[in-house]
């Protein structure tokens, strides 16, 4: 069953090609904006806990800053090392963004 949360307002949102690093309900949420469409996931990756939400997009993957692997931010996939962090889905209701992380 869905459980939507408050992630942020509308206007804190990361600038498209950009993510960010946020907090809903005790959960730490990477949410990356590519091409103005907005992608959440579990902010740490599972390689060595590295911060997502301090990486970068590229193409339509969010990098770790800490050792650069790449996850999809529709799967949450890395294929190339077979890591996989949670994606969340996300919806911006008013001014506010909410996030599903049931
Ligand atoms: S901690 Fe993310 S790639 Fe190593």
């Amino acid at each position: 069953m869905a459980q939507w949360v408050r992630l942020c307002a509308a206007g804190d949102v990361p600038q498209p090609g950009k993510v960010g690093q946020y907090e809903a309900q005790g959960v730490d949420v990477c949410l990356a904006n590519i091409g103005g469409e907005l992608h959440a996931m579990d902010n740490w990756c599972p390689h060595r806990r590295g911060p997502l939400g301090e990486g970068w997009v590229e193409g339509d993957r969010v990098v770790c800053p800490w050792h650069a692997w790449g996850f999809e931010v529709t799967t949450g996939n890395c294929p190339e090392e077979k890591g996989h962090v949670d994606v969340f889905p996300v919806r911006v209701d008013g001014d506010e963004v909410l996030v599903d992380i049931a």
